[in-house]
This record gives C-alpha cells, structure tokens and sequence, in this order.
C-alpha cells in the first residue's frame, strides 16, 4: 500500500508540514507581494519524470525551496491583480478535510452530494432564485457560462440538439463589449461559433446599452437569425461595470430569451446592504454564473453556476449509461447526480470549504468585506481624483479602480508604456501586484478588491509606490534611453 508504514512518525512530519502553513499564514503580508522565480528554480521544476520513490520528508523540502516561495501572490494584503481571491486560513483546512476524505461528488449517496445541494440552496436563496432551482460546482466562472450557454442552447433549439447539432440554425446571443472573454469562449467551444455572440456597445458607464441591444435584435431576426440568449455582466472585469440587469430581464421577457447573467465576482454585492441595488434583476435571471473562489475568498477553485428551470439544466447534460444506473437504495442511490448537471463525471468536493466559509462566517460578515472592499474602492478614486499626476481613467462602479499616471510630461504612447513599466515594477519589486488593462484605448494600471487582508494603509502605500516608480523609470530612461520602452 501507499499509505505511510510508520504512522506515528507520519503524524509527527504532519503536525510540523501543518505549523509551517499556520506559520505561513501568519506571515502573509510581512514579505513581498510576488517574487520572480529565478531560472535554477524553473529549471528544478522541470525535472524528468522521478522513477524511484524518495523520502517525503525530502519531497516536503524541494517544495519549501522551489515551490512555496514563489506563490502566486493572492494571499498578500497588496494584491490587487486580475480578480483573485485571497483564501482563508479556515478555508485551508476545510480543503485538508475535504482532501482527507478524498470523495468523488458526481453523484451516488454520500455526504459530499448533500453538502453542494446545501451550498447550492443557500445561493439560490442568496440571490431570490427559486428553491426548485438547480445548479453545480464548478472549476470557476468560465465553466459556469459554457454551461449555462450549453443549458441556453437546448432549451431553445431542444433535446435532439445535443444528437443532431444545428442543422444549420442560426441561433445568436448577445452580450456587452465589456463581456468576459470566457463568453465568447463558450460559443466557440461549444460549436456555435463566437461570431454568434453579438457584442453590444456599451454606454459611458461600460454598461449594454439597452436601445442598441434592441436595434441589434431587431436587424438579426430581419436577417433571418434566431436570436435565443443575453448575457448580462455583473461586474466588468475591466471597470466593474453593472448592467442593468432589470432591463435586460424586461427585454428578455418580452421576446421570450435566455437571460444568464455572468457575475463572477459582482453577483456577489448582493450580500452588502449598501451594494445590493445594483444588482438588482439578478433574480430575474435564467441562469447565474459566479465564484466563491473570488469575494467570497474560498480557496481555489469554486465556482458555481444556478439554473432556474432543473428540468432544462439536466435536459442539457443528462447521460445514461449501464455501469452508472442510479440505485433505489444503497451507495448507488443519491439522484439526481451532479453528473448529470455538467460534464464532469468525476468531481472534487469542493462544496465542504465553502459550506465552512457561510457557517463560519455567516452572509453578514462575507458581506461586510464586500462593502469593505467598496469602500476601499470608493476612496482610492476619490484620492487618485484629487491628485494632480493621477487620472481616473473609468467611474468606480464597484470594487476596481483603473488610473494612469499621467502628469502632462510625455505623449499617450509614452505614457501607456511608463503606466505599464510601473505595474511591472511594482510586481518585481514585490511592492504590490495590480494589473493592467485598456480603457478607452489607454493603457491603465488596475486595482482590483477582492481582498478582505487589505488596509486604507495598504492602498496609500500603492499609490506612494506608484509615484517612486515613476520618478525612477523616468530618471533611468533619461541616462539609460527608455528602460520601458
Ligand atoms: C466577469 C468575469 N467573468 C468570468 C470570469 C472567469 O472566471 P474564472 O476565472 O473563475 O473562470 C471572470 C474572471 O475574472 C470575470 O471577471
């Protein structure tokens, strides 16, 4: 067997693997908020497949040295890149449960299956879906879309879809500009082409612009198209951006479409009092896609998808086969299986650290960080506002500040590439991690809140790193020619 011979000292080596990590936790913060992994350590990581077995004890250190140094960053108070979660120390040992019991949640009679219905039913209630709704675990948000586009698809073009394909239909949908890249994606993965999916212009706010929805729907059915779904977004990823999801609700309604609405991360402002009008609609939607993995800071990977009509999601993904026939009674029992929502047949239990974050922490207090996190945002703006080298490049809507450094010295190239040689200075220097993106043509350093460890302190310090950045690139270029060019 596989299983340590000697399981006392086993127990010894794991209590210690555990004080490092609690170690490690208590540290998070106190070092830089990324390193770079250097070349020796890349090339460790890239090592032939190992033949012979090796003390765990030895494997445990090469995973101190190259390994867990070079961390992705998220856990850090300053991060503030992309749209990650930062995790929680309970939320690792939830996965350490969850790990230990090794189940698989495709289906069949266990607890891990009772667990997701339970998280499940909390979303539902969460977002004032109905209690019959449906809905599954997934890896993350852009799992969550392709099935809720695939549900979308055979509700409209029905069963016989999913064995005789289009026929040459011509279904399209419809999206904002600011849709995530994962919606085209799904039409492209699931064979209805991303040019089906119409994007949408979008209004000064980044939010679809209804009337052009309208136009655009009306010119594809002249055309001959069969328009079945909108995609409403609830938090851009670039600025944060909300649709409005009522008035999308009213369209679909009334031409008898498919709403989904992709919320990643700003579905979630439904938790905070002062946040949740601006999703308001969401409980209108079809479909809703989101991630516990991001607000609601549950360790990767976790993400959900809600169907509102369980016999159109099962209809969608059901497949029978001998070996898998559902039981009346015994291990086999347990319908309707998780595996006939998705198509994964194989599952991780992902639904244990999240029923741990709601029981440990209660909706009240995951809200109170997403307002935090707002509010944060909120003054961050109004800061960068009041400065005259920074420009707020888009309104902060929710939880994303996009700015420049921009101080009237230089062309819009020029400073494009100082904005962008100043992210990567802060990366590299470990000072924080904000990302970049474009808004309106311009390059903009990005900060993103999804991160319940960071203080106001925490975003003065970015923006005094900022300016350092910017005064060293500067002084560099002018000796060494443009070091950001
Ligand atoms: C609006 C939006 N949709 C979808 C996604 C994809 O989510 P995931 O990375 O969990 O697949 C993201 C990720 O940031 C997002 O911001």
């Amino acid at each position: 067997m596989l299983d340590p011979r000697d399981f006392a000292a086993f127990r010894a080596f794991a209590h210690r693997v555990l004080d490092d990590v609690l170690d490690g936790f208590a540290r998070v913060g106190s070092g830089p908020a990324w390193r770079p992994i250097p070349a020796d350590v890349k090339a460790k990581l890239a090592q032939p497949v190992p033949r012979a077995p090796a003390p765990l004890a030895d494997v445990y250190a090469e995973f101190r040295e190259t390994i867990e140094p070079f961390e992705n960053g998220n856990r850090h108070p300053r991060f503030f890149g992309w749209v990650h979660g930062t995790g929680t120390a309970a939320g690792m040992l939830a996965e350490l449960l969850a790990a230990a019991l090794n189940a698989n949640a495709g289906g069949r009679e266990h607890s891990a299956v009772y667990v997701e219905r339970a998280v499940l039913a909390w979303s539902a209630q969460i977002f004032g879906f109905p209690p019959t709704a449906s809905g599954i675990l997934t890896s993350g948000t852009s799992l969550a879309n392709l099935i809720a586009l695939v549900v979308a698809r055979t509700a409209f073009a029905g069963a016989a879809v999913r064995t005789d394909g289009l026929r040459g239909r011509r279904l399209v949908a419809y999206a904002s500009q600011a849709a995530h890249r994962s919606i085209p994606a799904a039409f492209d993965i699931a064979g209805l082409g991303s040019a089906a999916l119409r994007l949408v212009a979008t209004d000064a706010d980044g939010r679809i612009d209804v009337a052009a929805l309208r136009a655009a729907l009306a010119r594809d059915r002249a055309a001959g198209d069969e328009p079945f779904l909108v995609v409403g977004t609830a938090g851009s990823v670039d600025i944060g951006a909300i649709d409005d999801l009522g008035a999308l609700a009213a369209v679909c309604a009334e031409q008898r479409l498919w709403l989904h609405v992709d919320g990643a991360f700003g579905a979630l402002a439904v938790l905070s009092p002062d946040h949740r009008h601006l999703v308001a609609g969401i409980e209108r939607a079809d479909s809703l896609a989101f991630d516990f993995h991001k607000w609601l800071h549950v360790p990767y990977d976790a993400g959900c998808v809600l169907v509102r009509d369980p016999h159109l999601h099962a209809q969608a993904f059901a497949h029978a086969a001998d070996y898998l026939t559902p039981a009346a009674a015994g291990t086999a029992a347990g319908q309707p299986w998780f595996a006939d929502y998705g198509p994964e047949l194989s599952r991780r239990f992902r639904a244990l650290a999240i029923w741990f974050a709601f029981k440990e922490h209660g909706t009240e207090r995951l809200g109170a960080a997403i307002a935090r996190n707002c509010h944060q945002a909120q003054r961050l703006g109004a800061h960068i506002e009041r400065s005259a080298d920074l420009v707020l490049a888009a309104p902060v809507a929710l939880n994303i500040v996009c700015f420049r450094f921009d101080d009237g010295v230089g062309d819009a190239p020029e400073l494009d590439r100082l904005n962008a040689a100043i992210a990567i200075d802060l990366q590299e220097r470990g000072s924080a991690v904000p990302s970049t993106t474009r808004v309106g043509g311009r390059l903009v350093i990005r900060v993103n809140l999804t991160n319940h460890r960071v203080t106001d302190h925490d975003l003065d310090e970015l923006l005094v790193a900022v300016r350092d950045a910017a005064r060293r690139l500067r002084a560099a270029a002018q000796t060494t020619g443009p070091a950001h060019a």
